[in-house]
């Protein structure tokens, strides 16, 4: 069967689609495509907006071959800049050699504060207002520094969450977000703190299997059967609503669970609006790399980022009720997602060698796995992909 022709059959209705096929997770041309057509022509997440508390606050991110910087200038206004430097093209951030950490022009850390960007390679410094050359000693410079600037991305604020465009191109946001944006804000999802213990972490494979992992409560059977399964069962899972640029997974709560107790404690702080209406934890996930889980009266964020065809990173934090970043018992949480971690990754390390083998195939999805077959039409939609009989999406 031709590629295209796979292809369709993921955007054939639920029910008869299949799986993405095993190319579209290994192959580097693929990456090449989709790269651009799902996350520089889109919106995508890059972090959150208390991150950068402070005017001056930085902090890095890279997505494949993009070197970015995100910061809050002296107007408290958040700025995506490119940090490759516009003399020769340097990681401004990738010489900690040369660091001098103390300095407020410094960004060899993940994250700090700064007052303005030095290159620590002939010292060119950059306005953080603008991204504007402001010093280039001992240039003679044809063109006036004014005209030299650090290139800046479309950025938007959505729920205390920070999204940019890279091509300048995509469409107005947040659109189609509508019962997503209203649960969130009625959970007063931005008024959370972020706990101290996030993580930035490298996985081996393609970066769509991390969301699709997560997208899924199907294998709580598998992998979880000791510790989700006991707490939601995977049969009774549902997307409660969605469409193709995001979908709610519904987990019920098991009848009569104690949520003092193990494997998967939920009792540390009252449970949010989003719990309490759905009796359950909830998945929420934001096409193409944001992960937003609503358990335990805390959100656990995953965010996803693409960083070659076998290989991504996760960011993780964990948004805790105001005031409550130095509670003791957050370190439960946290060992519990440790273990229930372990569990995906070892899930994931088969998963890539099945895909990667001469033997894999485009399997059916099944109705547990409807949160995936809604990101393959974001993902098919954003390349393109027609399909050739209609697409019955659930409607909001
Ligand atoms: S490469 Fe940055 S100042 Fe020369
Ligand atoms: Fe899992």
């Amino acid at each position: 069967m031709d590629f295209n022709r796979e292809l369709q059959r993921c955007l054939l209705p639920l029910g008869q689609a299949y799986s993405l096929p095993a190319h579209t997770y290994t192959d580097e041309s693929f990456f090449y495509w989709e790269k651009r057509a799902s996350f520089e022509e889109q919106w995508f997440c890059l972090g959150l907006a208390k991150e950068l508390p402070n005017c001056g606050d930085y902090v890095l991110k890279d997505v494949y071959d993009h070197k970015l910087i995100l910061l809050r200038d002296e107007q408290k206004q958040l700025r995506a800049y490119s940090r490759v430097c516009r003399h020769r093209a340097m990681d401004m951030a990738a010489c900690p050699t040369l660091a001098n950490q103390n300095s407020k022009s410094d960004i060899s850390a993940d994250k700090g504060n700064i007052s303005k960007i030095i290159c620590p390679f002939h010292r060119w410094a950059y306005d953080i207002n603008n991204g504007q050359l402001q010093q280039s000693p001992h240039a003679q410079l044809s063109t006036t520094q004014q005209e030299i600037r650090l290139p800046e991305y479309r950025l938007q604020l959505w729920q205390g969450f920070i999204f940019i465009n890279i091509n300048g191109l995509a469409g107005e946001f947040p659109k189609q977000l509508l019962v997503l944006e209203q649960q969130l804000s009625q959970a007063k999802i931005s008024h959370y703190d972020i706990h101290p213990n996030t993580t930035k972490t490298n996985y081996e494979g393609n970066w769509k299997l991390a969301m699709e992992i997560a997208m899924e409560s199907y294998h709580h059977i598998g992998a979880h059967i000791n510790t989700f399964q006991k707490v939601s069962r995977a049969s009774s899972t549902y997307v409660d609503h969605g469409n193709q640029r995001y979908a709610a997974l519904i987990n019920p709560y098991c009848k009569n669970i104690d949520r003092s107790l193990g494997p998967v404690k939920l009792d540390l702080f009252p449970p949010s609006s989003i719990e309490q209406h759905y009796q359950g934890f909830v998945y929420y996930a934001l096409f193409p790399n944001l992960l937003i889980g609503s358990m335990g009266g805390f959100f656990d964020i995953n965010i996803i980022y693409p960083m070659s065809k076998d290989s991504h990173v996760v960011e993780a934090f964990l948004l805790v009720p105001e005031g409550e970043s130095n509670n003791p018992g957050v370190a439960t949480i946290l060992q519990q997602f440790d273990t229930i971690e372990q569990e995906d990754a070892a899930l994931m390390q088969a998963w890539i060698k099945g895909l990667s083998s001469a033997q894999a195939t485009q399997g059916p999805l099944t109705k547990l796995e409807e949160a995936n077959w809604l990101f393959y039409q974001y993902l098919l939609s954003s390349l393109a992909v027609k399909n050739t009989s209609p697409i019955s999406l659930q409607e909001v």
